[in-house]
């Protein structure tokens, strides 16, 4: 039995995830599988995220997602491969228990708010289809586990299956011809590493000129640098990151996550027309945290970039103080500041106007 007036909510979050062993490419723009595999650190909760209700009701007319305020377009075929798989799925339980409300059949209304950036290279499309399939999930009182709605939120989003978990989580990019095997698995909690912490340095929050998509379809079909990147170097730079992040070896962490971040940006320099996502800030950025580590004789930072002129610092706790002083001293430009753990403005050198 259904009540035809009424409406079902949902509201669920999706924190930020940020890459160290960048995805970038896809073998199939039908079912958004990847290139290559990719491996990121997920921020926590109450930093970079996306809140999301999913409401259903016999009474809409239509699937409709409002996005930071404003109608956003779900026609595409990652926004329906979603809603169609996450249907079927609430399809089969109803099938198995006729006594629940027959919500597979009704049309779907999202409303969701980013509270940072959207489309400005800080992984919206990540916490937004993430917290776009979990929102829905949590309606339709699924039971699928983390892994299973990681290969949905990756029709929607590739880099939506990371932020299905916590922590240091590796999107293995599969073999099957069905994609069904491109799931996302968690490489250790984000307890492992309790000194790891992540900076966030909001060069620009203007929305980027070409999109993740549009960029990397671009990129495998004209850079003759991209094989060697997807076949070779990352596959040897993924099991080194998962035994650098095991051992908790930040020098090599470190190594990786900077030499990852120019090789995907040179790839998109070597796109044809080239893709210029870092600016000028950004690359004052990679040369005070390079100067940085060389006065250290050691890493205590490391760099990394999206699809965005934005950086992402990693740094253990230890070194918060310096390596946050001296960016915040270097680059007055930044607008914007985020921190995994703590408040960074407690943290601003004397004179600082965070401007
Ligand atoms: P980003 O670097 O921010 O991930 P992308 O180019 O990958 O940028 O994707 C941006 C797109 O992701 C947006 O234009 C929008 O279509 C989608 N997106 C962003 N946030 C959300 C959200 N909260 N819910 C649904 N879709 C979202
Ligand atoms: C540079 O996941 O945004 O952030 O699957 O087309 O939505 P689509 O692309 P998206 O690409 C992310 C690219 C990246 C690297 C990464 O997050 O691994
Ligand atoms: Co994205």
């Amino acid at each position: 039995m259904s009540d035809s007036a009424a409406v079902y909510h949902a509201t669920a979050t999706a924190p930020v995830n940020i890459a160290v062993i960048k995805y970038w490419g896809k073998t199939s723009t039908k079912l958004n599988t990847p290139t290559n595999s990719s491996l990121s650190v997920t921020l926590s909760q109450d930093d970079l995220r996306t809140l999301t209700t999913a409401s259903c009701s016999a009474q809409f007319q239509a699937d409709a997602l409002w996005l930071n305020g404003a109608p956003h377009d779900v026609s595409n075929v990652r926004s329906q491969a979603c809603f169609a798989e996450l249907r079927a799925l609430r399809k089969a339980k109803e099938d198995r228990d006729p006594s629940l409300p027959p919500l597979s059949s009704y049309k779907l209304h999202l409303v969701s708010e980013n509270n940072f950036p959207t489309a400005a290279g800080l992984a919206s499309s990540a916490a937004g289809f993430a917290a776009f399939v979990r929102a829905i999930a949590d309606l339709y009182d699924l039971e699928e586990t983390p892994t299973e709605l990681s290969r949905i939120a990756r029709q929607g989003s590739g880099s939506a299956c990371r932020s299905l978990f916590g922590g240091y989580v590796a999107w293995e990019k599969g073999s099957r011809d069905d994609g069904k095997d491109s799931i996302a698995v968690q490489v250790a909690p984000e307890s492992h590493w309790p000194t790891m912490r992540a900076a966030i340095l909001v060069i620009s929050d203007a929305k980027k000129g070409v999109s993740s998509t549009a960029g990397m379809q671009s990129t495998v079909a004209t850079s003759t640098l991209f094989p060697n990147r997807a076949n070779v170097v990352v596959p040897a730079r993924m099991e080194a990151m998962k035994k650098a992040i095991a051992e908790k070896d930040f020098e090599t962490f470190a190594d990786l996550t900077m030499a990852d971040s120019n090789s995907f940006h040179a790839v998109c320099l070597d796109t044809v027309p080239p893709i210029f996502y870092m600016n000028d800030t950004s690359r004052s950025a990679v040369r005070i945290v390079e100067e940085m580590n060389r006065c250290a004789g050691e890493n205590i930072a490391a760099y990394t970039f999206d699809a965005g002129p934005n950086a992402v610092i990693y740094y253990e706790e230890p070194a918060q103080d310096i390596v946050l002083g001296v960016l915040k001293k270097a680059m007055p430009a930044a607008i914007g500041w985020s921190d995994k753990y703590s408040k960074i403005e407690a943290k601003l050198p004397d004179g600082f106007n965070g401007t």
